[in-house]
């Protein structure tokens, strides 16, 4: 009886819209990263799968100094900054996440390390796409090493990316140029969303051997 009530909540929940959270990653004075990330909320919404929540770094309470407890170890008794939580809950409560970051230095950003490393039970099993910006590379270093981190979190990520390689001169009043870029991003909406369900359904029927 308890087995068919379980199985029964966790086909209710996974049929329950997929929660999605953007992450802005940069929080420079004068960043591009909001704009990346309000067009991609914009096709996330019109995509019909997820509530969205877009969540700023720049809003954030990130500290680079750690408590001495690694999170891994710490669970639920992490000791955080009140300023943090926004973040936390959000994390917490997805079900996917997009990263939106830009390149520096043939990498990702201070704060979206310092966002990760905050963390651990957040991002395992949960699905994690990637939208990337900057120069010629569009951001695909900066990606390359998300990918690296992320794996160590027992998070699983999503194959296909949106990379905007000379951003300055491909978007236009907020939007990239090339329409057919809508249609990328719907490819990468269309796995997350798969891998969402995928893996708040195995979520909730066993937990995760980590
Ligand atoms: C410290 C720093 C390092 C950068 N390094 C790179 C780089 O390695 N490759 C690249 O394509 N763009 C690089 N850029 C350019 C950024 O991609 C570009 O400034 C972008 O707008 C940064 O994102 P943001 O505006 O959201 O901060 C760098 C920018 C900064 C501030």
């Amino acid at each position: 009886m308890e087995n068919t009530t379980n199985t029964t909540d966790a086909v209710q929940s996974a049929q329950a819209a997929n929660k999605l959270v953007i992450v802005v990653g940069s929080v420079r004075e004068g960043r591009f990263g909001p704009t990346v990330a309000s067009w991609v909320a914009e096709q996330a919404r019109n995509h019909g799968e997820f509530d969205v929540d877009v969540v700023d770094l720049a809003d954030i309470d990130l500290p680079l100094a750690l408590p001495a407890t690694p999170p891994k170890l710490a669970g639920d008794a992490y000791p955080r900054p009140e300023g943090m939580r926004p973040l936390t809950d959000a994390l917490d409560g997805a079900d996917a996440v997009v990263l939106v970051t830009p390149e520096y230095n043939h990498s990702y950003p201070a704060s979206l390390k310092a966002a990760i490393d905050w963390h651990f039970t957040q991002w395992t099993a949960k699905p994690v796409a990637f939208v990337s910006y900057g120069g010629g590379a569009g951001g695909r270093h900066a990606v390359l090493h998300l990918e690296n981190v992320l794996t160590e979190l027992h998070a699983v990520t999503i194959r296909d990316g949106l990379a905007f390689p000379n951003y300055f001169t491909s978007w236009e009043d907020g939007r990239p140029g090339d329409p057919e870029t809508e249609t990328y991003a719907k490819m990468l909406l269309n796995q997350l969303a798969w891998w969402a369900t995928a893996l708040k359904t195995a979520r909730a029927n066993a937990p995760y051997p980590a």
